[in-house]
């Protein structure tokens, strides 16, 4: 079995390492220009944007070729989910694939414009992630068919705040950064950055480059808002705008040097 995932702060590479397999990161095989995997399974498993798929792993999932009998997803969330499966549907409808299973988890939610990381920590335990990645882990090994259902209302809701070109967010509505714009507005860095070059090593897109001239880092406008570098910045220099405060969050089961090697282009 073959596990591909993407992630920004650890949730999702955690349960990619829990299903077993060998697992791949997104992020690495596109640098490599792999875009075609044969195996007896093949998963993904990629945090939940908005509601939605990532713009990014849409990006991935439309080039991809799956040779499989069971091609399944999982998509890692906080708080509300919204209608993902419907998305990741009609991506796979466009990109000829056939989805065996598509199911989620509740994770911690790290999402600093709305939330307070400590706050969603706390709230973890009920979560019951560790049971939940068991049924998971059943459902693949018995290879469940299964689709995650969604309400009228979750449709609805989802397509009244975001459209579904590559474009998640629906500007007018939600006041956040829209992928393939300019980021500048969005996310700044303050003073105590130490020019560590942490964020520019867990930014799967190349975002971020040190500018030796002026001493501070540089953004460029590929971001899609991960957040990997906000949340992994050992300074916490790197702020997203209207965040509710610095506090920062990474999967306890996973070491930065673990988002590096997924991420690092
Ligand atoms: C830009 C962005 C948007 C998000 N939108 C949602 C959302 O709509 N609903 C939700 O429940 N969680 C949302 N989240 C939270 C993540 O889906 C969740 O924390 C996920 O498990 C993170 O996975 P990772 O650690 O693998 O990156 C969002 C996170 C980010 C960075």
């Amino acid at each position: 079995m073959k596990v591909l995932y993407f992630t920004a702060t650890g949730n999702s590479l955690y349960v990619a390492k829990s299903l077993g397999g060998e697992i791949l990161s997104i992020p690495q095989m596109i640098k490599q220009g792999i875009y075609e995997f044969s195996d007896e399974k093949i998963g993904i498993v990629f945090p939940l944007h908005g509601w939605a798929v990532p713009p990014y792993v849409v990006d991935f999932l439309k080039k991809a070729k799956f040779n499989t009998n069971y091609l399944f997803a999982i998509t890692t969330y906080g708080i509300y989910s919204g209608a993902v499966a419907t998305h990741l549907k009609s991506v796979a409808k466009e990109s000829n694939l056939n989805f065996s299973y598509i199911n989620k988890i509740q994770m911690v939610d790290n999402y600093i414009p709305t939330f307070d990381m400590v706050k969603e920590i706390k709230k973890e335990p009920k979560k019951e992630i560790e049971k939940n990645i068991c049924i998971l882990k059943k459902d693949i090994e018995e290879s469940k068919n299964w689709i995650l259902k969604e309400s009228f209302l979750s449709k609805k809701s989802a397509s009244y705040m975001f459209n579904r070109e590559g474009k998640p967010f629906n500007k007018k509505r939600l006041k956040v950064h829209v992928y393939g714009e300019g980021i500048d507005n969005y996310l700044k860095v303050d003073d105590s950055c130490v020019q560590c070059g942490v964020c520019a090593s867990v930014c799967p897109v190349s975002n971020i480059s040190l500018d030796p001239t002026t001493g501070k880092i540089k953004l460029s406008d590929k971001c899609f808002m991960c957040f990997a570098c906000v949340h992994s910045c050992p300074k916490q220099a790197i702020h997203i705008n209207g965040e509710v405060n610095s506090n920062r969050y990474r999967n306890k089961n996973i070491k930065l040097n673990e988002i590096v090697k997924a991420n690092k282009q």
